[in-house]
């Protein structure tokens, strides 16, 4: 494992983590939770990522027990939230708790998490998504709020627009506040603009870290879904329903196919050529990875081992294949 600073923070995340979105409470139960995170932690990650909304609050809930069965020193891991979406109880919708960042609903949710976490504080929290509906002064303050009441360490965004992320780095520079600094982005060898083109003036500006989310795009880049959706695949769940014409779409099967090769020839998987190619952008301080299984993590943690066969000449080669059709 080697490990990357959190842009220009002082933290260093390991270049692969694991998160547990879909997974924790769905499909891994907190016995298997802890078998994976035991897994991960043993090849060296010390990032595992989480948010509010994540099995509506039971993702927290498993990855709390989980951690404290483990019982790692709290120095030697790193825990995040996001917060956004809102949790409803009770049998009316809170107007104050959905899709929002406004600072009533910002300052209890985080109690919330800790709460299911059992911690006393978390290490990253971001702020899901961006709220046209609250000033993004309302939110950094909120933020800033929150890591000076002790309960966050370091706050950022996740699929900001880089005018928000900056309006918000600026605003808090202008007060003094805790500054954003990380954005969580969807980042993969089909969807990179964002990542590659959108951001490139905020890392060196305002010293922003990446932690990416998806770097199989949901599963597609593993190449299982060449033949259609594999039965207790992410693509067969109900509730997965709106991402099978992307898992499926022939177009983005016919680049899988195209790379199956060049992963021959590195002595990998599919799905490792994928999460190594993610991990040569030096604006990547963690790729987060997803896994249903311990056999899945154990064979993504090796995309690594990958990382020095993957010369310029394969790297333009896989260029040529996913540019054409990459976001
Ligand atoms: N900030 C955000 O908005 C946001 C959004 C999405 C995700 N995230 C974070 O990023 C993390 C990773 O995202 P993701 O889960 O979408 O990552 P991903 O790597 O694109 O997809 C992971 C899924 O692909 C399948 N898979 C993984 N390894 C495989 C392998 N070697 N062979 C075959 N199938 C394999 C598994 O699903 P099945 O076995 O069920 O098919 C697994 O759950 C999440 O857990 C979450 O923490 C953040």
């Amino acid at each position: 494992m080697h490990y990357n600073r959190l842009g220009r923070s002082g933290l260093q995340l390991s270049a692969l983590s694991l998160g547990s979105w879909v997974t924790y409470h769905n499909q891994v139960d907190v016995k298997s939770a802890v078998e994976l995170m035991a897994a991960a932690h043993d090849a060296g990650v010390n990032f595992f990522d989480n948010a509010e909304a994540y099995a509506l609050g039971a993702s927290e809930t498993v990855m709390g027990e989980a951690l404290r069965q483990l019982d790692w020193p709290r120095l030697n891991y790193v825990v995040s939230s996001k917060f956004y979406w809102g949790l409803d109880r009770g049998d009316r919708p809170a107007i104050n708790r959905r899709n929002t960042l406004n600072r009533k609903y910002l300052l209890q949710a985080v109690d919330g998490s800790l709460k299911r976490f059992g911690l006393d504080f978390i290490d990253l929290v971001f702020c899901h998504r961006p709220d046209p509906h609250t000033p993004i002064e309302e939110t950094v303050w909120a933020m800033h709020q929150m890591i000076a009441d002790g309960k966050a360490l370091y706050w950022g965004t996740s699929e900001w627009s880089a005018a928000e992320i900056r309006a918000a780095w600026e605003i808090a520079e202008r007060h003094h506040l805790h500054k954003p600094v990380m954005e969580q982005p969807q980042y993969n060898l089909l969807h990179r603009a964002r990542v590659e083109q959108e951001y490139a003036r905020l890392y060196e500006d305002c010293g922003l870290g990446l932690t990416t989310w998806s770097p199989l795009a949901s599963g597609l880049l593993s190449g299982k879904y060449r033949q259609g959706i594999p039965e207790g695949s992410r693509g067969a769940m109900e509730n997965m329903a709106f991402l099978r014409e992307g898992l499926t779409s022939p177009a983005r099967n016919a680049v899988v196919e195209q790379l199956a090769p060049i992963a021959q020839e590195l002595g990998g998987s599919l799905a490792q050529l994928a999460i190594a190619w993610a991990t040569m952008n030096p604006r990547v301080s963690t790729v987060i990875l997803g896994a249903s299984r311990a056999s899945q993590l154990q064979e993504n943690l090796g995309a690594l081992a990958l990382r020095e066969r993957l010369t310029p000449e394969l790297m333009a080669r896989i260029e040529a294949i996913t540019a054409p059709v990459a976001a």
